[in-house]
């Protein structure tokens, strides 16, 4: 600790040496006077003579200002064109005055956080003007109405750390850049009143927006609103009067949106029950909108209007015609086309609805969408339409398979759905039906066969037919309707907790030349500037082979782990290039980058987080364990950077991707079926892996997310385990630093859902399920499927009830001999032991290994995998683990005030503040 002392201060001298040196040759009486003379209106003792950091209004450091404050002042004149040389700068506000002429260009003024220049009167915006502001959090310029029409800055995007943009009513046009995958601390986002055209940008979806303010575009944003399903971290969204069109998202996940305007657009469809039901929601306006089916009911503390030109169905609440649900059904798998939405009132689909034909009782006898451009699937709902005889679809862009429930319809005389994108089988149609599929290139194909259908196996069948082509039955719908795949897929959590993160750069700020700790004024939150944190202690010697490449792209500290600056992983994945996805998984975006020296690795960027100094220290705490954590079986993380708010995760690369890959998508990346063989071997190395990893947790100390996505594969295709996490159990939520309470259902053990606690068993359950997927190469849940086919684990449960079914349940690439149906029983027999219902019925890991075992020595010879994991002792809980790491290093500061129980659920965070992140790596 002393030590410690030592070196800070020792930083801090240093630091004030640099800033001595440089404030000897910097000034700024040059800018300001320029300011002082093109300002009209500016306060009184501006020209008094006095030094600038003494004037009104202005705030020096160092002789160098830093802050200028002269909001609503009624300012006029403008401002100078060499205002960027005020490199300190931290703030400028100058709102609310009637500042005109050339807006000030602020490029490279790296330490400026906030910039407040609405309301006045501003002419243009020179090209490039905010370019290099890689502090900024704060731009808002609204109400500058005399602006040239510009477009959106696309310099913008080096100012990583922004929180708030506030440009409305500042003549902006064109469209909104696909980029905000650049801003992962954005929260506010306002720009209504402007020109913008084109669509909602892709890169919405997963962001930490929570207000969006697109309204009164004077051209129109157009395109679906879908993305908002995605952005769940929403509060306000105003979106109205633009030309959206499609329906209203499911926004379930968007557990805080109180305030939704969507009035004056072009939405169509059924308001969606979640909608209505949502808790949160307190003000909805859907007026003049094109909206479909019954109208909504909202709770009575909810202002909801939804008047003008809509489409309900009936002019009070009530549900529809029959005919009219189905025909919507119909109208929702082609994406709710606003042709339709506009001929399609009322309760009566045989008063005057467009492209269709009925009989005298009522009934519709003809659907033609001919030439409609429409795109989208065939609903299986046609088959509810019992009287149809004519149904033309054709010269659209239709995809999917031909829905096998259209076989039920008796009437049928016509069915043309020539020139599409069909494929998939076809359903076998009596001869009375007069079928023609001409135009489709792949029907009569699954989708990635490519080939000329026949010869072709296929393990999962196509859309709307089971695999031995029996029909599906005519319930209809259950493949089109989103809001079933949002109700099944749990929400994903990451709780980063707290606002407030400091951090003391002091070796790498050549920039600054001062500690990096800066006031935000506007909400007092301190903002890290640090690119390379220290570490955390506690090194175990692991990574020897890391610090022998440490030379360029990686600092390992002394004591700790392995910190890699954000430049230099930005350098290796190409600035993380969309080219260099490996995978988006919950948590974030996987990268594929290389270091200088060759080693490939993966990176994981972490979703937007907020971070305080308590979830930092916890982070870098769970950093220390897991990059101590060694296993054949387990993906090594490698070293970790912390960006801002920004975390990334430095992983070990695995060159043949996932198990998912392997499993499901082989036809695609080109390789062949996964063999019983390797299948089988896949399944022994993972039950190794979350073996190990149980024996380090005990209970539900370490968890991960069992499912393929999360198995990769290694150049040998032997399997590990991709990433683990540290999980909170303590009902209190006190250690947050990320709770992996994440899974898909479909892997979910049934006592996790009523529990939410994570214990081996869970992961038992869920590797269950993935022994359930290698045996029958079918997804956990695939919603393609029939309703009673589509749960895995509920399937392959009733195909176990009898040994005779399972060769017709595996996965018909397997083509099993005899001995190799024995195997294939064992596995079988273990998935259902593994998956039953009750927690203390499944095994543990350890059996699982010792099943699975021998089937694989029955192959090859076992090579002793004890003999290379990481040293520690399989027995030793996580805890002894740790000390015994302690105890290795002899220098930990860690760990000291460790008191560690098994009734303390959390990793405890570093004992005090940053001067135990300090070492002597950071004042060189
Ligand atoms: C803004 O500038 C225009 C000319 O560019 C001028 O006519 C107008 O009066 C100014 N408005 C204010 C509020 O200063
Ligand atoms: C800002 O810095 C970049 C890179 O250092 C340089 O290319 C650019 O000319 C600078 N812009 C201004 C306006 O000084
Ligand atoms: C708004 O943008 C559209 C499309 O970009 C353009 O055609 C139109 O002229 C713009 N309107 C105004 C008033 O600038
Ligand atoms: C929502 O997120 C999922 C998962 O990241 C993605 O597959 C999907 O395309 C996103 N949807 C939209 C509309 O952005
Ligand atoms: C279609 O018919 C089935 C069976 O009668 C019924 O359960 C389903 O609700 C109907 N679907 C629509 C959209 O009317
Ligand atoms: C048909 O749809 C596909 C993808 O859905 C799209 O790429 C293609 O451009 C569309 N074709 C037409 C003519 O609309
Ligand atoms: C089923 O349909 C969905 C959506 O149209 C498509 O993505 C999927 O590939 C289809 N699956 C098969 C096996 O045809």
């Amino acid at each position: 600790m002393g030590q410690l002392k030592t070196l800070q201060a020792l930083c801090l001298i240093l630091s004030l040496l640099l800033l001595t040196t440089t404030t000897t040759t910097a000034d700024d009486s040059d800018v300001m006077s320029k300011l002082a003379e093109s300002l009209k209106n500016a306060p009184k003792d501006w020209s008094t003579g006095k030094t600038y950091c003494y004037w009104e209004g202005i705030k020096c450091v160092e002789n160098r200002v830093t802050s200028i404050n002269l909001a609503s002042k009624s300012l006029s004149g403008s401002l100078p064109s060499n205002l960027n040389s005020l490199t300190q700068l931290t703030t400028l506000s100058l709102q609310s005055n009637s500042l005109s002429g050339l807006f000030p260009s602020l490029a490279n003024l790296s330490f400026l956080q906030e910039i407040y220049l609405d309301t006045n009167n501003f002419t243009s915006i020179p090209s490039g003007c905010f370019q290099g502001l890689s502090s900024l959090q704060v731009l808002s310029m609204s109400q500058n109405i005399n602006l040239d029409p510009w477009v959106f800055p696309i310099e913008l995007t080096q100012a990583s750390s922004l929180v708030t943009l506030a440009a409305g009513n500042a003549n902006l046009y064109g469209s909104l850049p696909d980029i905000f995958d650049s801003f992962p601390n954005l929260q506010n986002l306002r720009l209504s009143y402007n020109n913008f055209s084109g669509f909602l940008p892709k890169s919405f979806s997963g962001s930490g927006i929570q207000n969006l303010w697109l309204n009164n575009q004077q051209f129109g944003l157009s395109g679906t609103i879908e993305v908002l399903s995605n952005m769940t971290q929403l509060n306000q969204v105003w979106l109205h009067k633009n030309q959206f069109t499609g329906p209203i998202p499911d926004i379930s996940k968007c557990k805080t949106l109180f305030d939704l305007q969507l009035r004056d657009n072009l939405l169509t469809g059924i308001v969606p029950a979640t909608l209505m039901s949502s808790t949160a929601i307190q003000n909805v306006s859907l007026d003049n909108n094109k909206l479909q089916g019954p109208q909504p009911v909202f709770g009575s503390n909810v202002r909801a209007t939804f008047e003008g030109t809509n489409s309900f169905c009936l002019t009070k609440p009530g549900p529809c015609d029959p005919q009219v649900n189905t025909l919507l059904e119909v109208a929702g798998a082609l994406g709710y086309p606003i042709l339709l939405a506009g001929s399609w009132e009322g309760n009566n689909a045989c008063d005057r609805w467009s492209f269709i034909v009925c009989d005298t009782q009522g009934k519709v006898i003809t659907v033609n969408f001919e030439n409609k451009h429409f795109t989208g699937i065939i609903s299986p709902a046609f088959a509810n339409l019992t009287s149809l005889k004519n149904l033309v679809l054709k010269n659209n862009n239709l995809t999917g398979s031909m829905p096998a429930s259209l076989l039920t319809l008796q009437q049928l005389q016509l069915l043309d759905v020539s020139n599409n994108n069909l494929f998939g089988e076809i359903p076998k149609f009596p001869d009375t039906v007069k079928l023609i599929t001409t135009g489709n290139v792949l029907i009569g194909t699954t989708p990635s066969s490519g080939g000329g259908g026949g010869g072709t196996p296929s393990g999962s069948g196509s859309n709307g037919t089971t695999p031995n082509g029996t029909p599906a039955p005519a319930s209809g719908g259950s493949s089109v309707s989103p809001g079933m795949i949002a109700g099944i897929v749990i929400a994903v959590v990451i709780f980063f907790v707290v606002v407030l993160f400091v951090s003391i750069k002091c070796y790498a700020s050549k920039k600054h030349g001062k500690f990096g700790r800066v006031d935000n004024p506007m909400n007092g939150i301190e903002i890290a500037k640090s690119d390379v944190m220290s570490s955390a202690n506690g090194y175990n010697g692991v990574q020897s082979d890391l610090h022998s490449q440490s030379s360029g792209d990686l600092h390992v500290f002394e004591g700790g782990n392995v910190a890699i600056s954000i430049h230099v992983l930005r350098d290796v994945t190409n600035n993380f290039s969309e080219d260099n996805i490996l995978g988006r998984g919950g948590f974030g975006v996987v990268y594929k980058g290389e270091l200088h020296d060759g080693t490939k690795i993966a990176v994981k960027r972490m979703e937007s987080v907020a971070v305080g100094t308590k979830g930092l220290n916890e982070f870098q705490a769970e950093i220390a364990v897991l990059t101590k954590v060694r296993h054949r079986h387990l993906v090594a993380l490698l070293g970790y950077c912390i960006n801002g708010n920004e975390r990334l995760l430095v992983y070990e690369y695995m060159p043949q991707g996932t198990l998912t890959q392997h499993l499901f998508d082989w036809r695609e990346i080109g390789v062949p079926p996964l063999t019983w063989k390797q299948r089988v071997t896949i399944a022994l190395d993972v039950a190794r892996g979350v073996e190990y990893l149980h024996s380090l947790a005990q209970q539900s100390f370490i968890h991960r997310d069992l499912k393929p996505s999360n198995i990769l594969l290694g150049d040998d295709m032997r399997a590990k385990v991709a990433d683990f996490g540290l999980v909170k159990n303590a009902p209190d939520g006190k250690y947050s630093v990320e709770t992996r309470l994440a899974g898909t259902f479909g892997y979910l053990a049934p006592e996790y859902a009523a529990t939410g606690r994570v214990t081996t068993k869970v992961d038992v359950y869920a590797f269950g399920v993935v022994l359930m997927e290698l045996m029958s190469g079918r997804k956990a849940l695939d919603d393609t499927m029939p309703d009673e086919r589509s749960h895995l684990v509920s399937w392959f449960r009733r195909v176990l009830v009898n040994k005779e079914n399972i060769p017709k349940a595996i996965d018909q690439t397997l083509d099993p001999d005899e001995e190799t149906m024995g195997s294939i029983y064992k596995v079988a027999e273990l998935a259902g032991h593994c998956t039953a219902r009750e927690p203390y019925q499944r095994p543990d890991m350890g059996h699982a290994v010792n099943i699975l075992g021998p089937l694989v020595e029955h192959w090859k010879p076992t090579t002793n995998e004890e003999e290379e994991n990481s040293g520690i002792d399989l027995h030793m809980s996580l805890p002894q683990a740790l000390q015994r790491w302690q105890a290795n290093e002899g220098t930990s500061r860690m760990f000291d005030d460790l008191s560690y129980s098994q009734t303390q659920s959390s990793i405890p965070s570093k004992p005090s503040g940053f001067a135990d992140s300090f070492d002597s790596m950071d004042c060189r």
